[in-house]
């Protein structure tokens, strides 16, 4: 599959770190808006973190999300049951939907926790839309996205869009979207704050083609939400 990878995000930084869920939340939630919009629905994926945590609180404090035209999916899970402290299902329970999960079906689980991984991968696979709305992605300071971790044989998939994958640290195992659900989402957001990350996602300005290296980079077209501190690495 040839990807034509656009290298030059869209930066929004918020002035300083107090200020970044604030500006995230009402940044995203004005593109939730606008796909509502035009197409009546909007499907937003979900990552996990304390990043996209604050994130979540914030929303959940304005109460600000239409969740009645919105679908969530997640981008990644742990293999894990949702109530683990882990889970990514479980995070967002505790925060976003603090005040109670969406009814009908609007929040779709991963079973990660389902032994046979590769079957739960691929009942998820079914539960996709074909294009994604909205893709919320954290990232690690190794510059992994939803649970690629750079050189993981996951990247290399073309055709898959859930795969089991193991993370770098023993026995994390985990469910993950693929590199093909991040290049067709129609709008990517990757949440970063702090001055660590914001040096990794200088590095991949510099050659946006190596993915393997540096998963971080599938977002290069997108719009990289960073605090100040994040911000002022890229100059
Ligand atoms: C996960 C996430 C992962 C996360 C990054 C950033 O399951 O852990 O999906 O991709 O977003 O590791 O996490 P922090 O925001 O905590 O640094």
């Amino acid at each position: 599959m040839c990807e034509y990878l656009i290298s030059t995000p869209r930066v929004v930084a918020s002035p300083s770190s107090e200020e970044w869920a604030t500006l995230a939340a009402q940044t995203i939630g004005s593109s939730i808006r606008a796909a509502i919009s035009r197409r009546g629905s909007c499907s937003l994926m979900l990552t996990g973190g304390n990043t996209a945590e604050r994130l979540y609180n914030c929303w959940a404090r304005s109460s600000s999300l239409p969740v009645e035209q919105m679908r969530f999916f997640f981008g990644d899970e742990r293999c894990v049951p949702p109530a683990h402290a882990d889970s990514n299902f479980g995070l967002v329970m505790r925060t976003l939907f603090a005040n109670g999960e969406p009814p009908d079906g609007r929040v779709a689980r991963m079973e990660a926790e389902d032994t046979d991984r590769d079957a739960a991968a691929r009942r998820y696979e079914e539960l996709l839309p074909e294009q994604i709305n909205i893709l919320l992605l954290g990232m690690g300071i190794d510059g992994h996205i939803a649970s690629l971790f750079p050189h993981s044989e996951a990247l290399c998939s073309t055709q898959r869009t859930v795969l089991p994958v193991v993370g770098p640290k023993s026995g994390h195992q985990r469910l993950s979207i693929t590199r093909k659900v991040v290049t067709n989402a129609e709008s990517v957001f990757l949440l970063a704050t702090g001055e660590e990350k914001g040096k990794v996602l200088a590095d991949a300005l510099k050659s946006p083609q190596d993915i393997m290296a540096l998963p971080a980079r599938l977002a290069l077209g997108g719009t990289w939400l960073l605090d100040d501190a994040a911000a002022r690495q890229l100059s």
